[in-house]
């Protein structure tokens, strides 16, 4: 059976950068002996100026019928007033995420070949590890209200929601993270994030679960950070890490320090996973819509073809599709043979042409 993608190419860059991924893709697929097909969407804040529309529940419908979503970036001109209070994000983003129960939130932090990382003295040996960021839960659940809005007297409050269900799918999978990362060669360790000296009830249920279910891994080692003193491990000795484990917010927070360390936004690929199949995974770079080179061939691509190759070797995994696994190893492959090619230039400035860099990364398939 063929595989079955939706695609959002959504607003400014993502057309151009999805349309690379997807030519990636095409020879990939041909080379692995993978096949799938493709069905566009149209959401985006400029489909929401457009007709008033972001996600509603027949879309939810419409979609949770594919295998998998490609994602290039939504969100228009930065304070534009037809788009506040967040209604892309909460009606596209993080709708997508809820109701597709895309738990897992993978971000890998990985130095690739030629990448220059800001850190001094640090190489790929020190930066290559993976976050598992809890994805459904915590500040994001929209939970609180403002009271005596507008008065003196305002009191706003926002809720940060962790179920045990929740919290202990996140760790679960984390500790399969780690297990695969070990078989392939890293250390077999899990660090859990959090702020347990201030979050005493949230942290307490992450800490607890995290312990127990470290019970049951005898053969991965564990360690816990604060949040804040990850932030400083990060930058200062990133080595430390293997796999993190961290919720929601601290984990939108810390992932953007990642990227960073790791090279940029510019190159930094995602994927918000459904393990259990109820639903599709949906895979997008991290980087945003990018609107004042929007159309001008300038963006590069790499973030999503990447993350078109975490595409294929997770939802391949999870439907049981060893072609589709294939293909996404090939592009993760090819991907790191194109990274020199940026070796001294600025990734988001390299004056190569978003399609030039597709053709370089389908070269070197
Ligand atoms: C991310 C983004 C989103 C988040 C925003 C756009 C809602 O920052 O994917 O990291 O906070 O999760
Ligand atoms: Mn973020």
């Amino acid at each position: 059976m063929p595989l079955n993608l939706a695609s959002i190419p959504g607003d400014g860059i993502g057309p151009e950068v999805v349309d690379q991924s997807f030519r990636v893709l095409d020879a990939a697929a041909k080379a692995a002996g993978m096949s799938y097909q493709k069905t566009d969407f149209p959401f985006s804040a400029a489909h929401y100026i457009k007709t008033g529309k972001v996600l509603d529940d027949n879309d939810i419908v419409a979609l949770r019928g594919f295998d998998a979503i490609m994602l290039g970036a939504v969100g228009g001109q930065p304070n534009d007033p037809r788009l506040a209070g967040g209604v892309i994000e909460k009606g596209i983003l993080l709708k997508l995420r809820f109701d597709m129960d895309q738990y897992i939130n993978l971000r890998p932090v990985k130095l690739y070949p030629g990448i220059e990382t800001p850190l001094k003295n640090k190489t790929d040996k020190e930066i290559d590890f993976v976050c598992v960021r809890e994805n459904t839960e915590d500040l994001y659940c929209g939970l609180g209200g403002i009271m005596r809005k507008g008065t003196p007297h305002e009191v706003a409050n926002q809720t940060m929601v962790s179920t045990r269900h929740g919290v202990e799918r996140c760790v679960r999978y984390a500790f399969e993270t780690a297990r695969t990362r070990k078989l392939a060669g890293y250390r077999g360790h899990l660090t859990l994030v959090h702020k347990t000296n201030v979050l005493n009830f949230a942290g307490d249920t992450w800490l607890r679960t995290f312990n127990e279910v470290a019970g049951e891994y005898n053969d991965i080692e564990t360690d816990y950070h604060h949040v804040d003193a990850c932030c400083m491990f990060m930058v200062a000795k990133p080595e430390v890490y293997d796999v993190v484990v961290v919720p929601n917010m601290f984990g939108d927070i810390i992932t953007d320090l990642g990227a960073a360390i790791a090279g940029g936004m510019g190159i930094a690929s995602s994927g918000n996973l459904n393990p259990d199949g109820t639903g599709p995974s949906m895979f997008e770079p991290v980087h945003g819509s990018a609107p004042d080179i929007a159309g001008e061939n300038k963006a590069n691509p790499i973030a999503a073809i990447d993350s078109m190759g975490l595409l294929c070797r997770e939802v391949g995994r999870i439907k049981n599709d060893d072609a589709a696994v294939k293909a996404g190893e090939l592009i993760g492959a090819a991907v790191q043979k194109v990274t020199p090619t940026f070796a001294g230039k600025n990734l988001d400035r390299s004056g190569l042409g978003c399609d030039a860099i597709g053709q370089l990364v389908i070269d070197a398939l």
